[in-house]
């Protein structure tokens, strides 16, 4: 089937309001397999390479100074059509315009400090994880729960 991957990250206002451990429980009650974990620390090489399509905006350089305020956490969860399913999890941009269910419409209210980006598509989502995962920071493993995550044809 079409797995795919996306790649999460808790932005520095999930860091200081402690919702690290929230995030990560909803990604995996879903029922999404986590491949890459680890605390960060962006640089603006990394920033303007991930906010290309951002990099002339007038608030390009806030969301710069707001991204690198605190490490952030970088997830890559992976799962069948997953890219769209963390979206959904996710919630719109603008977190008190946001579904409540979603992560930013229970637990955000700004536009900018909206917790957590999640990526768009599968070629940002590759993009991204190559700007801040290494190869050895991808794993490749079996999740025997799988078995009652998907049917055998979702999992062929
Ligand atoms: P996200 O949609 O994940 O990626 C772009 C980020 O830029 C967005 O989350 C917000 O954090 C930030 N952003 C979007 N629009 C604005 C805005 N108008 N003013 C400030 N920050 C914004």
């Amino acid at each position: 089937m079409n797995v795919q991957q996306s790649v999460v990250l808790v932005k520095p206002d999930g860091i200081q309001r402690g919702l690290v451990g929230e995030i990560i429980n909803r990604f995996e009650r879903k029922g999404l397999k986590l491949v890459g974990l680890k605390l960060t620390q962006l640089t603006d090489e990394q920033l303007e390479d991930w906010y290309v399509h951002h990099k002339d905006k007038p608030f390009f350089p806030k969301l710069r100074n707001y991204m690198q305020m605190t490490p952030v956490v970088a997830m890559l969860w992976e799962g069948v059509e997953c890219i769209d399913a963390v979206r959904k999890l996710v919630g719109i941009t603008k977190a008190r315009e946001a579904e409540a269910g979603s992560i930013r419409g229970d637990l955000g209210m700004s536009q900018q400090m909206n917790l957590i980006h999640a990526s768009d598509g599968v070629e940002s989502a590759k993009k991204e994880r190559d700007i801040v995962f290494t190869k050895d920071e991808v794993f490749n493993y079996q999740k025997d729960i799988e078995i009652f995550v998907y049917s055998e044809e979702e999992r062929a």
